[in-house]
C-alpha cells in the first residue's frame, strides 16, 4: 500500500492509470462504516484510494475542527487490511491556497436540515469533495448513508457539473446496540452513549408505526420525540429521497433525519425507507 501527501504525486498516479478506479474520501478515525466502504470499492474496482483529511472549511467556527479524532496509524494499519492501494492523506496547505475559488451548495437543498444549522458546512464539504475528485479522477466514489443529506448533494453537484463519475450511496452501518457509527461517537461517555440509543430507538418507533400502516408524519414525530425525551433535539424531519417536502411517507422514497446533542456531541441519524 502507497502512503501519498503530495498531490502532484497523486495526480501523476491517476493520470498514468487505464484501470477503474474507486474512491473513499473520509476524514480519518476510521470505524467499521468506512471499512464497509472500502470493501464495497475493493469488490468493484481494480485499484482503491481512501483519503484522510480532516476538511477546515466544512466545520464552523466553534465546532470541532481543533478536536476531531485523529488516528493515522491505526488508519494505515485498517487500510492496508482491507487492501487499499493508495491512502492519501494531505496537510492543509496542499488542499488550500489563499483567496480560494469557492463552490455553494445549492439554495433550497443546501439550506435545510444540516445546511440550515450549519450554514456553509455544505459548501465546504463539496468544495473538498471536488478538489479530491479532480485529484483521484475515480470511476466510483462511495458514501454513506448515514449523511444522508452529504451523498445527495454530491450527486448533485456530479450531475450540475458533469463529472463522469460514478457515486455509490451504502448503507449507513450501526453497532451492535443499534447506535449509527460515526468519528463523533469517541466523544461520548457511557452514559452518554447510553442516552445515544434514544436515537435508534426513535427510529425504530417510527418505523413501527410505518409498517402498522401509519403514514402520517406528525404523529410519527410526536412519537419519535417521546421516545427521545430529555434529549436535545436539533431536528426530526421526513423529506423525500431527493430531500424535497413531502405530506406523508412516501414508501421507497422518504427519509426520516434526526439530529440530536447528547452532551456537548452533535450526532445524526437517519432511516430510508
Ligand atoms: O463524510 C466525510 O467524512 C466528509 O464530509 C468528507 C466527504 C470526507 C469530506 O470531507
Amino acid at each position: 500500500m502507497k502512503i501519498i501527501t503530495d498531490k502532484y504525486e497523486l495526480q501523476e498516479f491517476t493520470k498514468n492509470t487505464t484501470k477503474s478506479i474507486g474512491f473513499v474520501p473520509t476524514m480519518g478515525a476510521l470505524h467499521e462504516g468506512h471499512i464497509s466502504l472500502i470493501k464495497k470499492a475493493r469488490a468493484e474496482n481494480e485499484i482503491v484510494i481512501v483519503s484522510i483529511f480532516v476538511n477546515p472549511t466544512q466545520f464552523l467556527a466553534g465546532e470541532d475542527f481543533s478536536k476531531y479524532p485523529k488516528r493515522d496509524i491505526a488508519d494505515k494499519k485498517i487500510c492496508e487490511l482491507a487492501g487499499v492501494d493508495v491512502v492519501f492523506m494531505p496537510d492543509i496547505s496542499m488542499m488550500y491556497g489563499d483567496d480560494e475559488v469557492t463552490i455553494k451548495a445549492p439554495n433550497v437543498r443546501g439550506f435545510i436540515l444540516d445546511g440550515f444549522t450549519r450554514p456553509t458546512h455544505f459548501d465546504g464539504v463539496l468544495q473538498i469533495v471536488l478538489k479530491l475528485f479532480n485529484l483521484v479522477r475515480p470511476t466510483n466514489a462511495y458514501f454513506g448513508r448515514k449523511d444522508a443529506q452529504q451523498v445527495i448533494l454530491i450527486k448533485q453537484m456530479v450531475e450540475n457539473l458533469f463529472l463522469p463519475i460514478n457515486i455509490i450511496d451504502c448503507p449507513l452501518i450501526r453497532d451492535l446496540n443499534g447506535l449509527a457509527l460515526s468519528s463523533r461517537n469517541a466523544y461520548l461517555s457511557d452514559d452518554e452513549k447510553k442516552e445515544a440509543l434514544k436515537i435508534s430507538a426513535s427510529l425504530q418507533n417510527a418505523t413501527k408505526l410505518i409498517v402498522g400502516g401509519n403514514f402520517n408524519i406528525d404523529a410519527i414525530k410526536t412519537a419519535m420525540l417521546e421516545t427521545l425525551k430529555d434529549v436535545d433535539v436539533e431536528y426530526i424531519e421526513m423529506v423525500s429521497q431527493e430531500l424535497k417536502s413531502i405530506k406523508q411517507i412516501e414508501l421507497k422514497n422518504t427519509i426520516i433525519l434526526v439530529a440530536v446533542k447528547i452532551g456537548s456531541t452533535r450526532l445524526i441519524d437517519n432511516l430510508w425507507i
